[in-house]
């Protein structure tokens, strides 16, 4: 499998351009910042761009960041900017086409972002076994990841070792392709649908609780949009499956519950975060806004403050008191399918 992807990535496709449906794009909506920033980028690096998402969260300075699967490196490079020279980004890919490209452009964007030395540095590797790469334990405020996991065949062996990297308090917060049921096997070993990251997707709710074994408690769903594919042929071999784009952010914390408990907490945001002054957004339902007394289950208040986002909240409340479970904590598809319908769960936490 691996042999199969390192080929679609490193020969078959040479630009975006070559993507035969539109898995691996990203929504043009971009704030202004990230624009800016993106127009800094060399061309050869963000013409072999494949990613699903913006990976951008917020609270980046002075951050250790890891990509998996970084590609020519236009994630890495866009977060180097974002760290600023106190920071740093690791990227690790098993492609050495993709990776002689991320390469060539490391002292091209120092000079773009001006800075004294490159805060940026690159691994051949395969993401599934990233012991045996010279990265330390709780080493990385963040890991990233931009349409890769789907392409793994040991789904499991990445969230594992990512978990191991991170900080306690650091998160994984990465975009990918899920499917809205399981995937026969005939389709996930379709070079094609495989390469174009649809068929290695996982199935939505198998995602949630492989994140939760590997010590991702409480995953949370950032932003997601439905895949149209654009391409006839790709179509007709998915039986009606659907495909979702979706960003989601899992915390390593120790001992996050298993469901969003009442303790009757809530949290105030300052509005300190530099491009994000009316509002935080945790996740699709915890948009807070700034001055806002914000209503918060006990993983929400942890999430809140035991990581980098504390210096931006003010915290009222213990766990003393318990009110059960916090209203509206739901289980249908996460997703928003474009449909109309009681399908899609609008009023629920997380
Ligand atoms: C769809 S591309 C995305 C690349 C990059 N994240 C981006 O946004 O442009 C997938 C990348 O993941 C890498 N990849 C896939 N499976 C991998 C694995 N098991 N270990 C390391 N790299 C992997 C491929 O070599 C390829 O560069």
């Amino acid at each position: 499998m691996h042999e199969q992807v390192k080929d679609y990535y490193g020969k078959t496709l040479q630009s975006s351009d070559d993507l035969q449906s539109n898995a691996c794009c990203t929504d043009t909506n971009m704030p202004a910042h990230l624009k800016a920033i993106l127009a800094k980028i060399h061309p050869q690096v963000s013409s072999r761009y494949y990613g699903c998402g913006l990976i951008a969260p917020e609270a980046l300075e002075g951050m250790h960041i890891l990509d998996l699967g970084s590609g020519s490196g236009r994630d890495c490079y866009v977060l180097s900017a974002l760290v600023g020279p106190k920071g740093s980004v690791t990227g690790v890919d098993m492609t050495p086409e993709q990776l002689s490209v991320a390469r060539e452009y490391i002292d091209y964007h120092r000079q773009q972002f001006g800075f004294d030395q490159s805060n940026v540095a690159f691994f051949e590797g395969y993401i599934e076994k990233l012991d045996a790469l010279p990265l330390g334990e709780n080493q990385f405020d963040i890991i990233i990841s931009n349409c890769v996991i789907n392409l793994s065949p040991d789904k499991e062996a990445v969230l594992k070792q990512a978990h191991r990297l991170l900080k306690s308090g650091g998160e994984m917060y990465f975009s990918d392709v899920y499917s809205d049921r399981r995937v026969p096997t005939h389709l996930t070993n379709d070079a094609q649908l495989h390469g174009e990251c649809l068929s290695g997707a996982l199935y939505w709710n198998d995602f949630i609780n492989l994140a939760k074994g590997c010590g991702f408690a409480d995953p949370r769903l950032v932003e997601d949009r439905p895949l149209t594919i654009d391409n006839p042929e790709i179509e007709s071999k998915l039986q009606g499956i659907r495909f979702f784009s979706a960003t989601y952010r899992l915390f390593k914390i120790n001992d996050l519950e298993p469901a969003c408990e009442d303790y009757g907490q809530s949290v105030i945001y300052n509005g300190g975060l530099p491009y994000s002054k009316d509002a935080f957004l945790l996740d699709k339902h915890h948009i807070i806004k700034t001055g806002e007394v914000f209503p918060v289950c006990g993983n929400t208040y942890r999430m809140l403050s035991e990581t980098r986002f504390k210096p931006f909240f003010q915290f009222n409340g213990n766990t003393v008191e318990h009110y059960g479970l916090f209203e509206g904590c739901g289980s249908a598809l996460p997703f928003d399918t474009g449909r109309t319908g009681a399908e899609t769960s609008t009023n629920s936490c997380c």
